[in-house]
């Protein structure tokens, strides 16, 4: 397994792990599957914005994706991102979220981003637990801001400060 840039050839993998999230999961709050023309819409908008969309990947499969994009569309939320991350059904419990993520991180220093927003159903116990241990902090949590599957959802968000810069 090894992790790189996401190219055109592997939106396809992407778009099953995203479809299966959908179908099965409350990790996206999203009822409608997607097609390839809208995750390359979407990987393309990334590449404008110069935001990483970064793979696990076994030869041609992809085991897993993480990306981050906008955190609000205010200037002054410019050095704030909102990352995600997924990990094949078949593939989780084997630490390739954890590696995921940690290359994300990287990357988001690399840029000298100064915090990343991870936004989290409050019952994902598999993914707030893999925050916590990469040092993310719980700084809130909406009660039922969301639904899916017939019940409201409610909404934990955790963060991470990139840098110790005290001021911009
Ligand atoms: C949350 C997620 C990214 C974690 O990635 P991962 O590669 O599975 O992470 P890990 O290998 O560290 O496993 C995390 C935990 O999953 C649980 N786990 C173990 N085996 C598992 C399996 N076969 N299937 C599902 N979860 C499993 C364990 O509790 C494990 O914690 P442990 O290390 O204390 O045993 C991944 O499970 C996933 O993609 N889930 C669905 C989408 C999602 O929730 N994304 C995050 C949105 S904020």
């Amino acid at each position: 397994m090894i992790i790189r840039d996401a190219s055109e050839a592997d939106l396809g993998g992407i778009r099953d792990i995203y479809n299966d999230a959908v179908r099965n999961t409350t990790a996206i709050w999203n009822d409608v599957e997607v097609d390839l023309d809208n995750r390359r819409a979407w990987f393309a908008a990334r590449q404008q914005q110069g935001f990483p969309v970064l793979v696990a990947v076994a030869g041609d499969e992809v085991l897993g994706y993480a990306s981050y994009g906008p955190w609000r569309a205010f200037d002054g939320f410019r050095e704030t991102v909102e990352h995600s991350v997924y990990i094949r059904a078949d593939q989780r419990g084997q630490g390739i979220g954890p590696q995921l993520m940690r290359a994300l991180i990287e990357r988001a220093r690399g840029q000298g981003l100064h915090v990343m927003v991870a936004a989290i159903e409050s019952g994902n116990a598999a993914s707030i637990a893999l925050h916590q241990r990469l040092g993310f902090t719980h700084n809130g949590q909406m009660p039922q801001v969301g639904q899916k599957f017939g019940r409201w959802l409610d909404l934990t968000f955790m963060q991470l400060i990139l840098d110790p810069r005290s001021a911009p």
